[in-house]
């Protein structure tokens, strides 16, 4: 039996559409071991498929079809803190469990750069993948074949707040909406901005936080998605935040705070029931700089 832990992810950063994203301190675990038959199941009271249509399982099949092993079934057990459609690469969490733990059963035919590529090509965008699987904060470029990427340790006094709002916005639908064509202008203006977040939060230039998260390419189309989402970015700000955006495909926003900021989350609870999202959620996170564990258990 093994025993994998994947952190959650939050991906775009703002203005680095399908290229940055860090992990987080709020975890998913999966037991795997192979068995004859397939026996799935939850550990929590959260719902999981239960078939081989289970995507931690399609993943791991994947591995097994790759080295031409077959595959009688798994034995799988989750326990899912990720919420599931909320912009914290829930699936992804769940593809890496898949690669790594199949990759471990089979005695590791795969490199770590491997993996990372393979679970590019099963997500088909690698921002959330890469740093799931590696922690920190991660810049990857996938050519549709190969991840160029590098990590980043963050060493930082920052705290990533998730305001979690209680329902769920579907990665392709928060894809569809989006042009299929955007100006010269509207390109170069979230290229800089993509490029400015990384190297100010790995310099400490928070300062510039708040312009480098702005974009044109998935924001502003996917906030009028949520409704007082834009109302709550401003509260962030409000009460100090760094810098406010929307995590992933949404809907969770994700404000960066100094940990010196003590009471941004009770202040920003109160708000929130004030505006009636008595249903949203509130996680206090750290960067995640070790990414995906695997153990083996007795
Ligand atoms: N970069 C992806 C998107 C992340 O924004 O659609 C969600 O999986």
């Amino acid at each position: 039996m093994i025993k994998i832990r994947i952190p959650a992810t939050s991906a775009n950063l703002g203005a680095g559409f399908d290229s940055l994203g860090l992990a987080v301190t709020l975890y998913n675990t999966v037991y795997m071991e192979q068995a004859e038959q397939t026996d799935i199941a939850s550990l929590d009271e959260k719902p999981v498929p239960a078939g081989k249509d289970n995507l931690i399982y399609l993943s791991a099949q994947k591995v097994y079809d790759l080295c031409g092993k077959p595959l009688s079934g798994l034995h799988i057990r989750q326990v899912n803190r990720i919420p599931m459609t909320r912009g914290l690469g829930s699936s992804s969490a769940c593809i890496i469990a898949g690669i790594t733990g199949a990759n471990e059963l089979l005695g590791r035919p795969f490199s770590p750069d491997e993996l990372v590529n393979l679970a590019a090509e099963i997500e088909g965008h690698p921002d959330n993948t890469t740093p799931a699987l590696l922690g920190g904060i991660v810049t990857s470029v996938f050519d549709g074949d190969k991840v160029f990427w590098v990590k980043q340790e963050l060493h930082a006094g920052l705290y990533f707040y998730a305001i979690i709002p209680n329902f769920e916005m579907k990665t392709e639908k928060a894809r569809s909406i989006l042009p299929k064509q955007i100006d010269f202008s509207d390109a170069v203006y979230n290229l800089s901005r993509a490029a400015l977040f990384s190297s100010s939060l790995l310099q400490g230039k928070y300062e510039n936080l708040q312009i480098a998260v702005h974009d044109r390419l998935h924001q502003p189309y996917r906030l009028s998605m949520i409704p007082k989402g834009r109302e709550v970015m401003e509260e962030c700000y409000h009460f100090g935040a760094y810098a406010a955006y929307m995590s992933g495909a949404g809907p969770t926003i994700m404000a960066i705070v100094d940990e010196q900021k003590q009471f941004f989350g009770l202040h920003m609870r109160e708000r929130l029931n004030e505006m009636g999202l008595q249903g949203w959620h509130l996680e206090r996170l750290n960067i995640d700089n070790a990414g995906t564990m695997v153990y083996n258990e007795a």
